[in-house]
């Protein structure tokens, strides 16, 4: 067995409740000098191993320079993460990886970044907005737009809040159904686009969310003039090994757990049309 393979305990340092059923786990490995070799990229996730339960991909979101812990934000929906929902300060789990690729952070320096999301809290796409609100000075224009179906969906509506009054960030939230306090736009959160301030030919567009979602945001992105190249997408599928190996996880010819699960558009735009797959 290579050591990707073998799960590395570590410790809930800290837990935090985001909403009724998202959390946010603060972890340190036990072995101090695995924690101060563990290094990873923003886009990029671990396998966490709920002993007697099982094992769950979730992408790490603090940022890679605060190597004093490391963070992952997960919904409980099923067994596994309502298992690490019970975790608390003190318990111990497994943890694989760094697996996968990340965003292309080092790509976008120096242009404008949009970053569209859809669904509830996507915590791939936080890691890259967080990376980029630390480093501000190394981009451009900064756009996060997010998407919901239902404005009860929302969760973090105080970091949107937070980030809009931010110099050269503009936020832009829609929710298919509204409520009567909802303080954005009601309808398809593409029918925001056009607002974008950036200049489109200038642009790195980062997505998460619902891969329908990621095909028609893609469509409204070219119409705006953001070149496909510049477009990339973090991809979700079932996942066992992390590492190419089980088949569990491929999309057409392409393992989600090693050849993304970031992905240029240009890889994935022929297959997401593809039921099934
Ligand atoms: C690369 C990658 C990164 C991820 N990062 C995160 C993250 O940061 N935070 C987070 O909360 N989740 C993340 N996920 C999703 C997470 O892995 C799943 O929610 C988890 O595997 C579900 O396991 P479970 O045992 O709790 O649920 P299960 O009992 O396996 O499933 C419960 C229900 O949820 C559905 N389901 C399972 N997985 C998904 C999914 N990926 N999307 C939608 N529905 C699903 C099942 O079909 C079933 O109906 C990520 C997934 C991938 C592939
Ligand atoms: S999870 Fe096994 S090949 Fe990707």
């Amino acid at each position: 067995m290579t050591d990707l393979m073998v799960p590395h305990e570590a410790e809930v340092v800290e837990r935090i409740s985001e909403s009724a059923t998202i959390f946010t786990l603060r972890l340190r490995f036990r072995d101090g000098s695995r924690h101060a070799r563990y290094r990873f990229v923003p886009g990029q996730f671990n396998m966490l191993y709920l002993y007697g339960v099982g094992e769950v991909p979730i992408s790490v979101v603090s940022d890679p320079q605060d190597d004093a812990l490391f963070d992952h934000t997960i919904r409980a929906i099923g067994r596994v993460t309502r298992g690490l929902s019970r975790l608390q300060p003190g318990d111990r789990l497994g943890i694989r990886g760094p697996f996968g690729c990340g965003w292309p952070l080092e790509q976008a320096q120096g242009h404008d970044v949009m970053i569209v999301t859809g669904g509830l809290g996507c915590a791939p796409a936080v890691s890259v907005i967080n990376y980029v609100m630390r480093r501000r000075q190394l981009f451009g224009e900064l756009v996060i737009v997010q998407g919901v179906k239902h404005a009860e969906d929302l969760i973090w509506a105080q970091r949107y809040h937070r980030w809009s009054r931010m110099e050269h960030t503009q936020v832009m939230v829609a929710a298919d159904v509204g409520t009567a306090l909802w303080p954005w736009h009601v309808g398809p959160v593409t029918e925001l686009f056009a607002q974008a301030r950036i200049n489109a030919s200038d642009t790195v567009a980062m997505m998460c969310g619902p891969e329908g979602m990621m095909r028609v945001a893609a469509d409204h992105m070219r119409a705006l003039g953001i070149v496909e190249g510049s477009m990339w997408l973090s991809m979700e599928r079932s996942m066992h090994c992390g590492v190419g190996r089980c088949g569990h996880c491929q999309i057409g010819g392409k393992f989600v757990c090693k050849d993304g699960p970031v992905f240029n558009y240009t890889q994935v735009k022929d297959l997401l049309p593809v039921r099934g797959l």
